[in-house]
């Protein structure tokens, strides 16, 4: 029998393991349970917070505030609100966060293409030889206006190098690459030290203005079809050899 691949929903969590690493802890954005205090201390330190579920999926339910000239702005999805005062803020989150777990989150300036904001998904896997080999990387590029990048919030798939190349010279790109690669493995080994049945994980990594990386979450779940869209036909081979082999989607024979 073999052992099942293990899923870690809370985001809580697995921040929680990735900020014990020295090495990781300059890419993950400072992240705290939402409460009223620590709403008002984030927004003291940062002109821009997320705040989203713990457990959540799809960019359902992330909120992006920000301090304005005449008080905050809230957004979720394409719907924003401006209110003038910090207990005002507070109410209209409390409407989201009142039922679950939520999460605060220093806010990352994403860089865009065509106005549109973009993050990159690095997909990390378990190889033949049972070491953490990032596989597949993949930009994501949001809807027009929207908060969130995710497919599921009208979000489109695009190659890293189509949207780095606004930014970036050819050889800086192919640079980048490299290391967004180096920071999937590590982020796998570091998290295999909690979760030693890890096999496969997707980071969400945001690149702000200045070029700096950040890992805003790490999927346990990720979904290995959408590298079928890279024209390197390749690249979603061993992305799907790989899975195949620790059953993280099933041969055809099997019965699901
Ligand atoms: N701290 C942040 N700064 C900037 N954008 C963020 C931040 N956190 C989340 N986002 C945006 O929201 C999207 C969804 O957030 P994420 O933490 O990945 O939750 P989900 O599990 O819903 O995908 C991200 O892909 C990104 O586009
Ligand atoms: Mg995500």
């Amino acid at each position: 029998m073999t052992l099942a691949i293990q899923r870690v929903r809370s985001k809580w969590a697995k921040t929680k393991v990735l900020n014990r690493s020295s090495d990781l802890r300059q890419y993950v954005p400072l992240t705290k349970r939402f409460n009223r205090e620590t709403l008002r201390s984030m927004l003291e330190e940062y002109e821009m917070v997320y705040v989203k579920p713990d457990s959540g999926t799809f960019g359902k339910g992330v909120i992006r505030v920000e301090k304005t000239s005449e008080g905050y702005r809230y957004q979720i999805q394409k719907d924003a609100r401006t209110v003038a005062t910090f207990d005002g803020l507070y109410e209209g989150l409390q409407r989201y966060t009142g039922k679950k777990g939520y999460l605060i989150q220093k806010g990352v300036y994403l860089l865009k293409h065509q106005k549109r904001r973009f993050d990159i998904r690095v997909m990390v896997q378990k190889n033949l030889q049972n070491k953490w080999e990032t596989t597949a990387i993949l930009g994501r590029l949001s809807a027009p206006h929207n908060v969130v990048t995710n497919y599921h919030s009208g979000g489109t798939m695009m190659t890293f190098e189509k949207l780095m190349s606004e930014h970036l010279s050819a050889s800086e790109i192919s640079a980048y690459s490299s290391r967004l690669k180096k920071l999937g493995t590590a982020i796998g080994r570091q998290l295999s030290t909690a979760y030693p049945n890890l096999k496969e994980l997707g980071a969400d990594v945001a690149i702000d203005t200045k070029m700096h990386p950040w890992v805003l979450e790490v999927n346990t779940k990720p979904h290995p079809y959408i590298y079928k869209i890279l024209a390197d036909k390749s690249v979603y081979r061993k992305v799907r050899k790989y899975s195949l082999a620790y059953g993280g989607i099933k041969g055809k024979r099997s019965s699901r």
